[in-house]
């Protein structure tokens, strides 16, 4: 038997503002994943940053303390966001999703990040277009290849178009894409992970740039 998730829109609050929407999406049962997440981890930052990033969903970290960005991805971001002269305090962080999604290796405790579905992408965009209404940024960053096809369309690829500003009809805001810090922590050596920080900075110093004028 299916269980019939209805979507997040069910869960919006008739007024949109920061607060309403933490507190509505703190009980959102729009997918399946709230039974796997200990809680909601919503989106966090000034009401109108200027920049608004979006990663995938909250990691094991992120799903315990309930915050965004404060596990190990978190800080190689923090890194990031210093050398390109961003206050990580300006930015408005948030994700494609507000559940952590999670499995376990046959016999081991550990929680194992899986990769949220397209179903439920699409069950929690609702909270991620009205993060958008509210904070109105002038600029979406996507954070890797999840958020970015959650906006762009799944058709879009992060290692072709990274650092583009996209217009998308509606959203409220132009997008661009870069990649996942925590594909950084994976490079394989010492030098590609300096040579993958140093192109994330630089997509992230031109974010900078279009929003400082
Ligand atoms: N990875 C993400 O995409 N988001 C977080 O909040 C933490 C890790
Ligand atoms: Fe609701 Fe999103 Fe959590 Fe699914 S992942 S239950 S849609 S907040």
């Amino acid at each position: 038997m299916t269980t019939h998730h209805p979507g997040a829109a069910d869960f919006l609050p008739p007024r949109l503002t920061l607060n309403t929407l933490v507190r509505a999406a703190a009980t959102c049962t729009g997918c399946d994943l709230h039974h796997l997440g200990t809680q909601t981890v919503f989106g966090e930052g000034p009401t109108h940053a200027r920049v608004m990033m979006v990663g995938e969903q909250p990691g094991d970290r992120e799903d315990l303390e309930g915050h965004p960005f404060v596990g190990p991805a978190g800080r190689l971001l923090d890194r990031a966001l210093a050398e390109s002269g961003i206050d990580r305090e300006d930015v408005y962080l948030t994700n494609a999703v507000k559940h952590f999604r999670w499995g376990r290796l046959p016999g081991k405790k550990k929680r194992i990040h899986r990769k949220p579905t397209l179903v439920q992408v699409a069950a929690c965009r609702p909270w991620l277009d009205a993060e958008i209404k509210v904070v109105r940024p002038e600029i979406v960053v996507c954070l890797g290849a999840t958020a970015a096809q959650a906006l762009l369309g799944s058709k879009f690829r992060v290692t072709q178009h990274r650092g583009e500003v996209l217009e998308v009809p509606d959203l409220g805001a132009p997008v661009t894409a870069t990649v996942h810090p925590a594909s950084i922590l994976r490079a394989s050596d010492d030098a590609a992970r300096r040579r993958e920080m140093d192109a994330f900075v630089r997509d992230l110093t031109a974010v900078r740039r279009s929003v400082a004028a």
